[in-house]
C-alpha cells in the first residue's frame, strides 16, 4: 500500500478578530512544532491571511484559503482569485465546502472550475465532497459521491488528482457533534478511492483523503487509524489551539 502522510487542516470559517487569528496561529505553530511527519494547514478568512502568514511563514504550518473565485481577475465584485490568495502565501484552498454548496449555491460544475483554477495557480485544492442526511437515507450516497467526483475528473482528469487533497465531509456531521463512526467514514473513503482507482490505481493509492465532521481530540485517533483516512478537515475544534494541537498529535502518532 502506498504510504501517505497524515494531513490535518483547520477551517476557521468566519470566526474571530484579527488579533484572535494571529494569536491562534501563534499557539498552533508552537503546538505542532516538531510534528514533522504530518502536514498541518490553517485556513483563516481572507482578510486575516496576511496577518496569519506573518506568523506561520517561519514555521511548518501552511496556509490555506476557504474559497476563491475561479477567474484570474475581472469584474467580480467582492470576490478574490486563486492567484491573489497565492500571492498572500496560500498553498492550499478549500473548494466546495458543503456550506458553500448549500448556502451559496455552488454546483458540482462550479466546484470543478475552482479545482481547475487552483491547480493552474499551483495551489492545492482541498476538494470537499459529502452527502446530506436525506441523500444517505434515500440510498443515494454512492451516486452523490460519484457525481461530485465525476464532475472534477471530467474537468481536470485523473492525473491532476495527484495534486488534490480530497475531504469527505458528510453534511450531517458538520458542526452537529454527530461524527460518522470510523467504520462509516472508512466505508466512504474506500468508495472514493475505488472510484479514483477506476481511472488510475496508482493515483488513487496516493491521494490524501481527509475526514471532516465533528472531529475532536477524543475521536481523532480512531478515525485517522482507518486504512483509507489520511487525516482531517477540522472546523469547530480548530478554533481552540489545544484541541487542534491534540488532533495533530493524534495524526502524528499513527
Ligand atoms: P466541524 O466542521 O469540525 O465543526 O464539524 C468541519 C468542517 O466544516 O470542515
Amino acid at each position: 500500500m502506498a504510504s501517505r502522510r497524515k494531513f490535518v487542516a483547520g477551517n476557521w470559517k468566519m470566526h474571530g478578530s484579527l488579533a484572535d487569528a494571529s494569536a491562534l496561529a501563534t499557539a498552533v505553530s508552537q503546538g505542532v512544532s516538531g510534528l514533522d511527519n504530518i502536514d498541518v494547514v490553517v485556513c483563516p478568512v481572507n482578510v486575516h491571511i496576511s496577518a496569519v502568514a506573518s506568523v506561520t511563514q517561519s514555521t511548518s504550518v501552511k496556509l490555506g484559503a476557504q474559497n476563491a473565485h475561479p477567474a484570474e481577475s475581472g469584474a467580480f465584485t467582492g470576490e478574490t482569485s486563486m492567484a491573489m490568495l497565492g500571492e498572500l502565501g496560500c498553498q492550499y484552498a478549500i473548494v466546495g465546502h458543503s456550506e458553500r454548496r448549500q448556502l451559496f449555491g455552488e454546483t458540482d460544475k462550479a466546484v470543478a472550475e475552482k479545482v481547475e483554477a487552483a491547480l493552474q495557480q499551483g495551489i492545492t485544492p482541498i476538494l470537499c465532497i459529502g452527502e446530506t442526511l436525506d441523500e444517505r437515507e434515500a440510498g443515494h450516497l454512492e451516486k452523490v459521491i460519484h457525481a461530485q467526483l465525476g464532475e472534477v475528473l471530467a474537468r481536470v482528469g485523473i492525473d491532476a488528482l495527484s495534486k488534490v487533497v480530497v475531504a469527505y465531509e458528510p453534511v450531517w456531521a458538520i458542526g452537529t457533534g454527530k461524527t460518522a463512526s470510523p467504520q462509516q467514514a472508512q466505508e466512504v473513503h474506500a468508495m472514493i478511492r475505488a472510484r479514483l482507482a477506476c481511472d488510475n490505481a496508482d493515483i488513487a493509492a496516493s491521494v490524501q483523503i481527509l475526514y471532516g465532521g465533528s472531529v475532536k481530540p477524543d475521536n481523532a485517533a480512531d478515525l485517522f487509524s482507518q486504512a483509507d483516512i489520511d487525516g482531517g478537515l477540522i472546523g469547530g475544534a480548530a478554533l481552540d489551539a489545544d484541541s487542534f494541537t491534540a488532533i495533530c498529535q493524534a495524526a502524528s502518532a499513527l
